[in-house]
């Protein structure tokens, strides 16, 4: 789709329009010289005076890929709420995902630290809930400078024998900028030392007053050991989530975010993402940041292959040809051309800030030694 004119290239090129013309017309090619000639053309022409030709894309053309496509309402269906679980270190985050799926994540991670970001679904009376672990805020800081908007509520979790802590207050802050809702569940309430109601005291100082108390802020007493308070939990989601009337197009290329991603020795590149509108297939073509890919496998939470996932579906991909970042925007793309040429540019865009950091790193290095 991309095509210049004579004029262009005359310009650019500093030759004559009628010589240019006039070589066109030596070639069997008759132009005037506004019209516009191919890039296979150009690039010949130019060859022929010995300029080397670099295909730029319109400036815009990543930005309008980028930019969510307007939806049609009457194409949306209700999906499926995303969650994020986030709040002070050890505050019982893990423990309390465990807990909802009644598997055990916790006890196989080392030293009971979340060395990743899960995803999972979990259903609760026939509605699906998607669950996003995060290893803190962090994480969450990492996807929101990229632009990722992952989650549509954020639990926070207070440790009811701890209380307000300097990470829960950079949760509550994180959740306020994304204008995220926020539902608190106070963990923890088996242990001796539990104090409910001073943790929403202090909650109150942070602009979040129980709804008990008179405000608009729903906490839930929980146990993630105990498993109690669960299912208020979920209920208490379910009800935010219907409130919040989340929609999506499940028949459009997917788009969604990495939520991680590594090198396995045998499968290659494998990334977990979250597919938030349309949907993703087998032998879609996919970028996400400068990574691009053909979906050869997907694998949903529990492992199983798929062929199809939907939004606020987290899933394994297989298929990228490098290791995109936690936090990148991946996308289906029909035009695999397209696709091509943006990853490239991402690509050589990458290496140039590679370049200069290393610039700036042995500069440093130099200084240091004077
Ligand atoms: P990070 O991922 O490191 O930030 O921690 P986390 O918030 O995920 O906490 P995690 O679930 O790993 O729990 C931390 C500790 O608190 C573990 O020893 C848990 O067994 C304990 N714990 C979590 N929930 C409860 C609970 O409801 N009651 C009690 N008594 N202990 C809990
Ligand atoms: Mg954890």
């Amino acid at each position: 789709g991309e095509s210049t004119t004579v004029q262009e290239l005359s310009l650019k090129m500093h030759k004559g329009p009628a010589e240019l013309i006039k070589k066109l017309l030596s070639m069997g090619v008759m132009v005037t010289i506004n019209q516009e000639i191919d890039t296979d053309t150009a690039l010949i022409l130019a060859e022929e005076y010995g300029y080397e030709v670099e295909i730029k894309l319109p400036v815009d053309l990543e930005a309008q890929l980028m930019q969510e496509p307007e939806e049609d309402s009457a194409l949306l269906q209700t999906r499926p709420c995303v969650v994020t679980v986030m709040g002070h270190v050890d505050h019982g985050k893990t423990s309390l995902l465990d807990a909802i799926r009644e598997t055990n994540v916790t006890a196989t991670e080392a030293g009971g630290i979340t060395q990743h970001i899960g995803a999972y679904q979990v259903e609760h009376n026939g509605k699906k809930i998607t669950f996003v672990d995060t290893p803190g805020h962090e994480a969450f800081t990492a996807m929101r400078a990229r632009g990722a908007q992952v989650t549509d509520i954020a639990i926070l979790v207070v440790a009811a024998d701890d209380g307000v802590m300097p990470q829960t207050i950079e949760a509550i802050n994180h959740s306020k900028d994304a204008k995220v809702p926020i539902i608190v569940a106070i963990n923890k309430i088996d242990k001796p030392g539990a104090n409910p109601d001073r943790v929403k005291q202090e909650l109150t100082e942070h602009g979040l007053v129980a709804e008990e108390w008179g405000g608009d802020t729903i906490c839930v007493n929980v146990s993630a050991i105990k498993r109690e308070g669960l299912t208020d939990l979920l209920e208490m989601i379910l009800l935010v989530a219907e409130v919040s009337e989340l929609k999506a197009n499940q028949n459009r290329p997917a788009r969604g975010t990495v939520i991680e991603a590594e090198l396995d020795k045998a499968r290659g590149p494998v990334a977990n993402v979250l597919v938030q509108n349309g949907s993703l297939n087998i032998g879609d073509t996919i970028i996400a940041g400068a990574a691009l890919g053909r979906v050869r496998a997907m694998m949903d939470d529990k492992g199983r292959r798929i062929k199809k996932a939907g939004p606020s579906t987290p899933v394994e991909v297989i298929g990228f040809s490098d290791v995109p970042l936690a936090g990148d925007i991946f996308m289906a793309v029909e035009d695999e051309k397209l696709a091509r040429t943006i990853v490239a540019r991402r690509q050589t865009k990458k290496r140039e800030e590679e370049l200069k950091t290393t610039t700036r790193v042995s500069l440093e290095d130099l200084f240091k030694h004077i």
